[in-house]
């Protein structure tokens, strides 16, 4: 369903006549948004539903007459929405563009886990754990997939040669029945694959999972238990920087998506340490914590609330969707079988950013302190302060997960595609740098 939209000058100020498909290629619309027009509209209105894709009215110019065509074109075409010019030019290049890598109509192969190893130029992601696209229930897994090289995907897009599913994904084979619903990643060190897995059935936990690069048919299972009972739906992991610590949430949507027994722990935000192997609850406040990612230097961590999704009654556009932030302690104390334990806790809890549309999902950091959220309309973008920079506007499913793909790119899985946004001027920190030295995972 490749629609595609014409522009004319005019129309945009910025854009020359061009044809946009929803498989963009080339610099995207960059659009400014006029905040103070935004803050007072034109009465009586309907207030927007939730879900629904917020292109403003000073950008597709509803508000002063242009057609309601030109608002629905706006809504079906990658671009970027600028909240604060200052700040966007720290993030954005002349020649940023969204590239849409693979798209396979009818199947949400690319939910999340999105990890980039900068070695191979690879990225990896699942499929859908439950999902109504996710060919994955309570007795058949989702998978993990990759692509080997995404530079050479991504030219092959930008010269007009079609891409496909079938060519350039490839299923990651992780034959061990202790890996069950993928749905949090990232790299550990760069031959290791960190998955948070949800769990299937009565009987087969979720929990942190380590799957090595050379030989995925051979994982470690890290954890899979919290004294004995079973987490609820592992969805997300961090590593923290300095103390190798992993952490990461415990969400419903095994039992939402039928493929898990009804809760039977409170949802938390919790830290294991594969050293000593201490497991330690961090959060118990966030109603329904989700994405989660850890600031370059370990002190400040946020974490999604999905629960609009899910949390009963569902959905609920009252339900909090905010990205919480919490400053992250740290104190050495002695261990019990090494030298010494860090113990982290959770403080000062405080409500980060709220997103425009629906509910943050995955969320990652820039150098700059930067946060980059998925939502049902693409990538927010917050300041460190908490303030609007922008909106990266994906239509359709928006974007779920996302993480940096080398320095001016950031990869977004959005179900049934991949996309790669291009031509940013930051980049993330380097998560295969991650556990820190010595700190180092060592398989037997
Ligand atoms: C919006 O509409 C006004 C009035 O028609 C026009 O002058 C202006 O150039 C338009 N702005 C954009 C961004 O298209
Ligand atoms: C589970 O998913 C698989 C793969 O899509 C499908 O073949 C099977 O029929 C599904 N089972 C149920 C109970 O829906
Ligand atoms: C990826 O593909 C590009 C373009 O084909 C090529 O130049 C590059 O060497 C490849 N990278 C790796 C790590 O193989
Ligand atoms: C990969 O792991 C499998 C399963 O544990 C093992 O049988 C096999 O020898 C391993 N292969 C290599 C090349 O290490
Ligand atoms: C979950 O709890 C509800 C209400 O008690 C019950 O009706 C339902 O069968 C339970 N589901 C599972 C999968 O245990």
């Amino acid at each position: 369903m490749a629609k595609r939209f014409v522009f004319t000058v005019g129309l945009l100020a910025a854009a020359t006549t061009s044809t946009v498909a929803s498989n963009a290629v080339g610099p995207a619309p960059v659009l400014y948004v006029d905040l103070a027009r935004e803050a007072s509209l034109p009465v009586p209105f309907t207030g927007r539903d939730i879900f629904v894709p917020y292109v403003p009215a000073s950008i597709a110019n509803v508000s002063v007459g242009a057609s309601r065509n030109q608002h629905d074109a706006l809504a079906a075409t990658p671009h970027f929405q600028i909240r604060n010019a200052k700040l966007a030019r720290t993030i954005l290049t002349p020649d940023a563009r969204m590239v849409q890598l693979v798209y396979e109509p009818g199947y949400a192969f690319a939910h999340e886990a999105v990890t980039y190893f900068p070695n191979t130029d690879s990225l990896y992601f699942c499929s859908d754990a439950g999902g109504r696209l996710g060919r994955s229930n309570a007795s058949t897994n989702n998978v993990e997939f990759q692509i080997r090289n995404i530079t050479d995907v991504a030219a092959r897009a930008a010269s007009g040669q079609p891409t496909s599913f079938a060519q350039d994904v490839e299923e990651v084979k992780i034959d061990s029945d202790s890996v069950q619903m993928i749905n949090g990643g990232m790299p550990y060190g760069s031959d290791h694959v960190l998955l948070a897995t949800s769990g299937r059935g009565d009987t087969l936990p979720g929990g942190l999972a380590l799957v090595p690069r050379a030989n995925s048919t051979n994982p470690t299972i890290l954890l899979n238990n919290a004294y004995g009972r079973q987490f609820n739906s592992p969805n997300d992991v961090g590593v923290h920087p300095i103390s190798g610590q992993i952490f990461f949430t415990d969400a419903l949507y095994g039992a939402v998506q039928g493929f898990r027994p009804n809760l039977s722990m409170p949802l938390m935000t919790w830290a294991y340490d594969p050293l000593s192997g201490n497991l330690k609850a961090l959060d118990d406040t966030v109603t329904v914590p989700n994405g989660l990612v850890i600031s370059p230097d370990g002190k400040t961590v946020y974490i999604t609330d999905t629960s609009p999704v899910g949390f009963p009654p569902n959905p609920k556009a009252s339900n909090r969707a905010s990205i919480i932030a919490f400053d992250v302690t740290s104190e050495s104390v002695p261990g019990s079988s090494t030298e010494h334990i860090t113990a982290h806790s959770l403080v000062n809890r405080r409500l980060f950013a709220w997103p425009e549309t629906g509910f943050c999902d995955g969320i990652t950091v820039d150098t700059n302190g930067n946060v980059y959220c998925g939502t049902q309309d693409g990538i927010e973008v917050w300041s460190p302060q908490g303030l609007s920079i922008m909106k990266m506007f994906l239509p359709n499913d928006g974007a779920v997960d996302l993480a940096f793909a080398g320095h001016g790119r950031i990869a977004v899985s959005a179900q049934e595609r991949i996309w790669l946004i291009e031509g940013l001027a930051v980049g993330g920190p380097d998560f295969t740098a991650l556990p820190p030295k010595g700190k180092k995972f060592e398989s037997a």
